[in-house]
């Protein structure tokens, strides 16, 4: 039997050392690193994030793709991508908790008016305002899988009231579960809008004007609030800033656009209710990541079946 071989193909903003931690816990497998790889049929499995396409293809005896994010839309974008090759998820609880972190930070950031304090010292002024409890709150998530599902009890622990929706019906105590078809549903009973959804041919633009127009409006808070952490093929900037602009939305926090990084010319840059970050919600970290795929190829050796794998039904 051929030994197996792992290419790490990674164009990252963050620049760790994948090859040299992956190696560090696996230095019995070769781990090779784009773009100094091997004949690319010597390879049996590969660590990937945003390969350029048609490489993948050109690995003819791939057992398994190894995603570095939860997300796979990097990958799939390819054309050429080889439909009956597993692609595996990334999944790990420092993914989960940062996401969770971030969710959390917004949704308090909004409730609490933080943009207004931070702007009021800035001016030296004293000025103070009464702010909603979060239970006086509904936060809504689309996208209920292992990030939504996380950020949904952490948020409920603080004390919002928090509904889900996903493609397929849910029950988790709590938290009020909507599915495919019920959106109206879900929108009218929702305050705080939040995306966790892949970017699959079903998601692509749904988060638009017609949807922002149908969350509920609360007295208690300044307005609707739209943030997306998921992807930002899942929005419409245009609706956005029009959403924005007519008061339809009052604030957005965005940590994922249509085009990264988020152009220059994009006016989201400087508009005053944009919280904008640059798609760092949760980073995926080499240690952790190094473990799991490791892991996962040693079980995968034994014969044993690979762990999230993606649909390639729905794409995700
Ligand atoms: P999961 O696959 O666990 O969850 C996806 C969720 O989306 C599921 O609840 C699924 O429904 C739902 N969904 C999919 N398609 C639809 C649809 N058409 N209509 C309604 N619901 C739908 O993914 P994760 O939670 O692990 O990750 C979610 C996304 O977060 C990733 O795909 C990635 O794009 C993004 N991400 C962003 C990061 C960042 O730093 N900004 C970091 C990590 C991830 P069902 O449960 O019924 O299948
Ligand atoms: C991911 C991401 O998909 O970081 O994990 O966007």
């Amino acid at each position: 039997m051929k030994e197996d071989k792992l290419a790490i193909i990674v164009d990252h903003g963050i620049k760790d050392e994948w090859t040299n931690v992956f190696r560090r816990y696996a230095p019995d497998i070769q781990i090779d690193e784009y773009p100094d790889l091997d004949d690319l049929s010597s390879y049996t499995y590969c660590f990937v994030w945003m390969p350029p396409k048609g490489l993948i293809a050109e690995c003819t005896n791939l057992k398994a793709v190894f995603s570095l994010g939860a997300g796979v839309d990097h990958i799939l974008r390819d054309e050429t991508f080889p439909r009956h090759l597993p692609i595996v998820r990334m999944v790990n609880d420092y993914l989960t908790d940062t996401m969770s972190e971030y969710i959390v930070l917004q949704c308090l950031m909004h409730l609490r008016r933080l943009d207004e304090i931070i702007l009021a010292k800035a001016d030296k002024k004293w000025t103070q305002f009464l702010a909603p409890k979060a239970s006086d709150v509904s936060v809504g998530i689309i996208g209920m899988g292992i990030l939504g599902y996380d950020a949904a009890k952490k948020l409920k622990m603080i004390g919002f009231k928090v509904n889900g929706y996903s493609r397929t019906p849910k029950q988790y105590e709590g938290i009020t579960c909507f599915h495919d078809g019920q959106m109206d549903e879900f929108l009218n009973e929702t305050d705080i809008l939040i995306s966790l959804l892949p970017l699959t041919p079903e998601t692509q633009g749904i988060c638009n004007y017609e949807m922002f127009k149908k969350l509920r409006r609360n007295p208690l808070l300044r307005g609707v609030v739209f943030i997306n952490a998921g992807r930002g093929g899942v929005h419409k900037e245009a609706d956005i800033l029009q959403a924005l602009g007519d008061g339809v939305l009052y604030a957005v926090s965005l940590d994922v656009f249509e085009n990264e990084p988020l152009p220059q010319t994009s006016p989201l840059w400087k508009h005053p209710r944009a919280f904008i970050s640059p798609h760092i919600a949760a980073v995926t970290d080499a240690n952790f990541a190094s473990r799991y795929v490791i892991d996962m190829i040693r079980h995968h050796q034994k014969g044993k079946k690979l762990k999230n794998v993606v649909d390639m039904t729905y794409q995700y």
